[in-house]
């Protein structure tokens, strides 16, 4: 589901006029299923929770048009997002205590530094950068490679691949050699740590866990992948949505103690990652309509946080707002595992950007920015930016 290219920010108009009608409505799927379609966020919310719903990619029916044809093929080893328990408590289990709030809490010194670069480097370049190629993608990314202890050097490699896997017009060939090559270098450098373990994630799990090196290569990719193309994303977007809100920007400006909601409330506006999916593995009745064994059930997460129950004047970017509840990290057993580091690092890179670039402005016109819109992560492709030098 696209969004319109009249706002950029905005969910199609169509999910707010499906949610008025009901919380969950019918939906004939581009393969000829007719399964659900859930935009309500008390709907959304009660699927999310509910384990009687799987989230095995071979139970479902995919929801974009032009996308994979027919059935799913099963998620890839170490991909979390796919399968269901046991095999997905085993893998969380030993995933939660690496991404405690306290141990991410502690990159923040890291953070900082790597961001206070990023910035000296735009500041030398000067007017006009590219903020996605320049500052967005590779803070995530630096933090993701070190977290896990893979090289740098790699990234540009990673990130089309990660591109290529998050593109909804991506084939399925294309796909499978994406996750082929991730796989690839992520098994020779298992290898490298189980003979010579250095201080990272991947060399935790290696000698600290009972996973065998497939496991850990896929383990490895799937957070690698799930580190690159998120917050780079929501770092983008957010500097775009909060360029467009003056009065937002200068009340952030203004007050730097509200970061830390203005941050929720861009994750609930701005909702990249925009779609869920879940399958019934029985019948289960959610929201007064009765969804039968079998029927897929697609979670439109940025209608949800645009749920008028939910959140008042929800179309208004409010940094003001406590926008607890809100599911762009998606909710329950798959709720995102990478939130805290997500939120350590919006919560340093916006603040220093606009502290560091006072006069910060787009540098086209917002019509011209172009939008990753069919992508599974929504954002930009490129954010051209430019600012007073002194
Ligand atoms: C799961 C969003 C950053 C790792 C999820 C889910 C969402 C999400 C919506 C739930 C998927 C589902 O229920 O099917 C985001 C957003 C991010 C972000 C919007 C940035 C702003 C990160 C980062 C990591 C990460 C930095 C790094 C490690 C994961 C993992 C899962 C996940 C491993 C799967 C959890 C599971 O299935 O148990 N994310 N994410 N995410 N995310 Fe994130």
């Amino acid at each position: 589901m696209t969004r319109p290219s009249g706002c950029p920010f905005d969910p199609p108009t169509e999910l707010a006029r499906l949610r008025e009608s009901q919380p969950i409505v019918r939906m004939r799927y581009p393969d000829g299923h007719l399964g659900w379609l859930a935009t309500g966020h008390s709907a959304v919310r009660a699927v999310l929770a509910d384990t009687r719903f799987s989230s095995r990619y071979e139970t479902m029916h995919y929801p974009f048009p032009d996308g994979p044809t027919g059935e799913l093929p099963p998620a890839p080893l170490g991909d979390l997002t796919g399968i269901d328990a046991p095999e997905h408590t085993r893998y969380r289990r030993l995933l939660t205590g690496k991404f405690t709030v306290r141990r991410m809490r502690a990159l923040t010194a890291r953070v900082e530094q790597i961001v206070a670069e990023h910035l000296d480097a735009m500041e030398r370049r000067g007017p006009v950068v590219d903020l996605v190629e320049a500052y967005a993608q590779p803070i995530p990314a630096l933090m993701i490679c070190e977290l896990l202890g893979v090289p740098t050097d790699d990234r540009e490699v990673f990130q089309r691949h990660t591109t290529t896997l998050t593109n909804q017009l991506s084939t399925d060939d294309e796909r499978i050699a994406a996750i082929g090559a991730f796989h690839e270098i992520l098994h020779a450098l298992v290898l490298a740590k189980r003979a010579e373990p250095t201080d990272d994630l991947l060399s935790d799990l290696t000698h600290g866990s009972d996973l065998n090196d497939d496991e850990l290569a896929g383990i490895g990719s799937f957070l690698l992948g799930a580190g690159l193309d998120t917050t780079a994303n929501m770092l983008a977007l957010g500097t775009f949505a909060l360029l467009s809100n003056p009065e937002q920007l200068a009340a952030l400006r203004a007050d730097p103690g509200l970061t830390d909601q203005a941050v929720e409330e861009l994750m609930r506006y701005l909702t990249i990652a925009h779609t869920g999916v879940r399958s019934a593995l029985e019948d289960v009745e959610i929201a007064g309509q009765s969804i039968k064994a079998g029927e897929t059930v697609t979670l439109s997460l940025q209608a949800a946080n645009r749920d008028p129950q939910r959140f008042p004047e929800p179309d208004v970017l409010d940094v003001r707002r406590k926008a607890t509840g809100q599911v762009g990290f998606g909710h329950g057993v798959h709720q995102c595992l990478g939130q805290q580091l997500a939120r350590v690092e919006m919560r340093v890179a916006f603040p220093a950007l606009l502290d560091r670039f006072p006069t910060l402005r787009l540098a086209v016109p917002p019509a011209e920015i172009p939008l990753r819109t069919h992508s599974n992560i929504y954002g930009v492709h490129r954010l051209p930016v430019t600012w007073d030098e002194e």
